[in-house]
């Protein structure tokens, strides 16, 4: 075995335990958040992650209740955030905002029954910049879409790490990153491994789950050598559409169909974002396998539910640079810093319609960006102001992307859209899910540094 496959052999399933709680047959999964000895690359490395594997998947059903247990073995607290997954605020793993942060050595339930299907990811949302920069994430794919019988069900997990020669971590916020594009990875890996040669049944109709779980770098994903159609983006059913290229910006995922190569051809996954196409993974047909016409078919439809543009309100947020000082100097000369109790760095730069995540302890919460009154339609015009991108996250809501200034939109569904330089773009949405939401940049130097907010619903 190489050493590499010792704990990054791809992602792997993670074990299923029995429920105890509440005497239910239904199972638990057990998530221990801890730090564990890896290879990036040829030096050790101590990552942070939920298993004994990078990006252990965790497997759902739509409709049916689903639990997994946090257990927290890291030397500081943590929480688990469902992104994309329209849970019920208490379950939404915001720490302060939605729950008590998991304290080390305590544990969390989460349960929650989802009411999509879709490829979705967890990560935590607090000290993320380290917490995601240095492992913590898992994949969370809630099963009962598929119309098509797929030969395979592959996972394809985008993230780079702030990696040394030597193994140990560069920082992960930056003063320069952080005011600009954020700060990239020195090493691009996939399910943990550097170009991965991933193994599919040849001819074979293949189901390719992408997940830009990179807290930093926008990838343009496309795939040569086989044929491929679009069939989700953030796990909510789209086409099939034939894929030239599909543009994923940190947090957002894309589901596609793809005809496998024949017996040991291979087909590429390229990240063609970069001037010089990166080649990402391989995906190479083995066994024999008849070749058959490509004709994928769409998945199950979404249970999003759809809002009425007629009579929908629209509520502007502008994304900007924040004007605000970074830190407030008290006559006497004590320094009141920013949010060291909501996880951020020390700094501010970034502002939603003017307001940027404030000094405030975790009694202080800001007040809400916007109160969207329960049940009623809204669009929500996101509007960039910067010279740089930023990928916009909603918890707990489903947006319709409706329009944008800049180029043509494929109407579609997401929990996340790529906001480009001086973009304004409209998502419409209803606001049916109660409670406090976070709304923020998911380059999580932008988050970390100021672009997040609050949105109610009631
Ligand atoms: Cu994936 Cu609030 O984030
Ligand atoms: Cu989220
Ligand atoms: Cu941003």
């Amino acid at each position: 075995m190489r050493r590499r496959e010792v704990l990054l052999g791809g992602a792997a399933a993670l074990a299923v335990l029995p429920g105890t709680a509440r005497g239910t047959a239904e199972p638990s999964h057990r998530l221990v958040a801890a730090e564990r000895r890896t290879r990036i690359i040829d030096a050790p490395s101590t990552v942070w992650s939920y298993g004994d594997t990078l990006f252990p998947i965790v497997r759902a059903r739509v409709g049916e209740p689903f639990r997994a247990v946090l257990e927290n073995r890291l030397a500081e607290h943590s929480s688990i955030h469902w992104h994309g997954v329209r849970v019920p605020n208490a379950m939404d793993g915001v720490p302060y905002l939605t729950q008590p942060p998991v304290e080390p050595g305590q544990r969390f339930t989460y349960e929650f029954t989802p009411s999509d299907t879709g490829t979705t990811f967890f990560h935590p949302h607090c000290d993320t910049v380290q917490q995601l920069g240095r492992g913590l994430v898992g994949v969370l794919i809630v099963e009962g879409d598929a119309v098509d019988r797929y030969d395979a069900d592959i996972v394809a997990v985008l993230k780079d790490w702030r990696v040394a020669e030597d193994g140990a971590w560069l920082p992960f916020l930056t003063d320069e990153g952080a005011g600009k594009a954020g700060t990239f990875g020195t090493v691009r890996t996939i399910n943990g491994a550097r170009t991965p040669r991933l193994e599919v049944p040849a001819y074979g109709l293949i189901r390719l789950r992408v997940l830009n779980v990179d807290p930093t770098r926008v990838s343009e994903v496309g795939l040569t050598g086989a044929g491929a159609a679009v069939i989700a983006t953030d796990g909510n059913p789209l086409g099939p559409l034939p894929l030239e290229s599909w543009r994923l910006g940190p947090a957002m995922r894309l589901d596609l169909a793809v005809a496998a190569p024949g017996p040991g051809e291979e087909a590429v996954l390229v990240d063609y974002f970069a001037p010089e196409p990166v080649e990402l993974a391989r995906l190479v047909g083995v066994g024999a396998g008849a070749r058959r016409p490509f004709e994928p078919k769409a998945l199950a439809p979404s249970g999003v539910p759809k809002p009425d543009l007629a009579e929908a309100q629209r509520q502007r947020f502008t994304f900007s640079a924040s004007a605000a000082p970074s830190d407030l100097v008290l006559p006497g000369g004590e320094v009141l810093r920013y949010a060291d109790e909501l996880c951020l760095s020390g700094r501010t730069r970034w502002a939603i319609n003017q307001a940027t995540w404030p000094m405030a302890s975790h009694e202080r919460l800001p007040p809400p960006l916007a109160t969207f009154e329960r049940g009623r339609s809204y669009v929500m015009e996101l509007v960039n102001v910067t010279p740089h991108q930023h990928p916009v996250h909603i918890h707990g809501h489903t947006w319709h992307v409706l329009r944008s200034s800049k180029r043509e939109i494929v109407p579609h569904l997401a929990d996340t859209v790529l906001l480009a330089p001086r973009e304004r773009l409209e998502v419409a949405f209803v606001a049916d899910n109660p409670g406090d939401w976070m709304l923020h940049c998911h380059v999580i130097e932008h988050q970390e540094t100021g672009m997040m907010g609050i949105v109610r619903v009631a």
